[in-house]
């Protein structure tokens, strides 16, 4: 049994088909795709009857003037999310946001603003936070059982090519707005700081050695939490084969994370506690264990939660601007050479855009 089924419009069928296999199809007790928006007709249409959707419109106008859609899943390029999210908490919906949710600081403070000034939720996505792997860690985080947090890795191992560099928004700053920063690592970061806090500093190189695209495609970085811990990011485009992994080490336990590359969260951590009386408490908190499906099935289950008070909102706007602070920090240290620390002020060079000026639109 469910409360209030919501009706959504998915704004651009790529990975809104995903949001659609694995977020509202297995939530139909919760959610219903009543509307596909996509300028790409002949790209829309096999993915509409696939999923018996019988509004199908090209222009996201069209959809912002429908009364009876609750919630737009905006699933467009990069450059599109921040005009497109305005305009839907401007017009009263809730509102689902892909990843990166704006291209600017400047930008997600007005995005900020205006949620306040809404009726509608807004959610942005980080759907790698969900499954058994990621939950089991953060409850033992939690819980204390795992102590000081002392250092953390996170290498984000994947390969990009032409054939992907081939659709025209991506690989460019003024449409993707980053690269593998941005577009691919900004995940396992976010799980980073999601389970050992937040960065106080951070130094950061970005080089592009792959691909002959405008923005970068291999970094590395080395940071300073707020709590004394330290970390290290590795990400590229160029690995043979695709990874992630994330390792820490606390005071009491080691985490590692699956190494599946783009659902590192569902299957359990290799967990190594450091003594007997660390492992029992571990196993006490485990022992009923509820199973918590990966990725965006939880992400709207949880969406549902909070749209009908039953919790809050599962990853927030607040969030979104903590990974989009590090990226800005990131590459004002890669172009700055200088340790950067954060917080990053409204005057800072970069507050209002990260982007290279000789690739900013006039
Ligand atoms: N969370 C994840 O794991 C994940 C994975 C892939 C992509 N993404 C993000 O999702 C977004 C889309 O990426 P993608 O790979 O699906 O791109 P894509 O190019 O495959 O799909 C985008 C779709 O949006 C449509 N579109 C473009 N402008 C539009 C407009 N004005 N109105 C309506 N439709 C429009 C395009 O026709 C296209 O079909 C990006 O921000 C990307 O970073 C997230």
């Amino acid at each position: 049994m469910s409360e209030k089924i919501f009706n959504v419009a998915v704004i651009g069928v790529g990975i809104g088909r995903s949001h659609i296999v694995e977020g509202y199809v297995p939530n139909a007790d919760k959610f219903n795709v009543l509307a596909l928006c996509d300028l790409n007709v002949e790209r829309m249409t096999p993915i509409a009857d696939e999923f018996g959707v019988e509004r199908r419109v090209a222009s996201f106008d069209d959809v912002l003037a429908m009364d009876d859609i609750d919630i737009i899943d905006i699933c467009t390029p990069p450059m599109l999310h921040f005009p497109m999210v305005m305009a839907a908490l401007k017009a009263g919906k809730h509102v689902i946001c892909e990843k990166p949710l704006v291209g600017s600081l400047a930008q997600v403070d007005e995005v900020m603003a205006q949620e306040k000034l809404s009726k509608g939720k807004l959610m942005p996505v980080f759907q790698y936070r969900f499954g058994d792997g990621i939950a089991q860690a953060k409850a033992i985080i939690d819980a204390g059982i795992a102590g000081k947090p002392f250092v953390g890795t996170v290498e984000t191992l994947w390969e990009r090519g032409a054939d992907y560099y081939a659709v025209p928004w991506r690989g460019k700053w003024a449409s993707e707005l980053g690269g593998v920063l941005m577009t691919h690592a900004i995940h396992q970061h976010d799980l980073f700081t999601y389970l050992m806090g937040d960065v106080k500093r951070l130094f950061g190189r970005v080089a592009t050695r792959v691909n002959p695209i405008e923005v970068e495609d291999c970094v590395t970085a080395s940071l300073e939490l707020e709590n004394g811990a330290l970390g290290s990011f590795t990400a590229t485009l160029g690995s043979a084969g695709n990874m992630t992994r994330l390792r820490f080490a606390f005071e009491n336990v080691s985490f590692e994370s699956d190494h599946a590359a783009y659902n590192p969260g569902d299957k359990p951590w290799t967990i190594t506690p450091r003594n007997a009386e660390t492992a029992d408490r571990i196993a006490a908190l485990l022992k009923d264990w509820k199973h918590v499906p990966s990725r965006f099935e939880t992400q709207m289950a949880r969406f549902h939660d909070a749209l009908v008070g039953k919790a809050p909102l599962p990853v927030t706007s607040a969030d979104s601007r903590r990974a989009l602070e590090i990226v800005t920090a990131f590459y004002h240290s890669s172009t700055s050479h200088e340790d950067v620390p954060l917080p990053i002020a409204t005057q800072h060079p970069c507050y209002q855009s990260w982007v290279p000026a000789q690739f900013r639109a006039a």
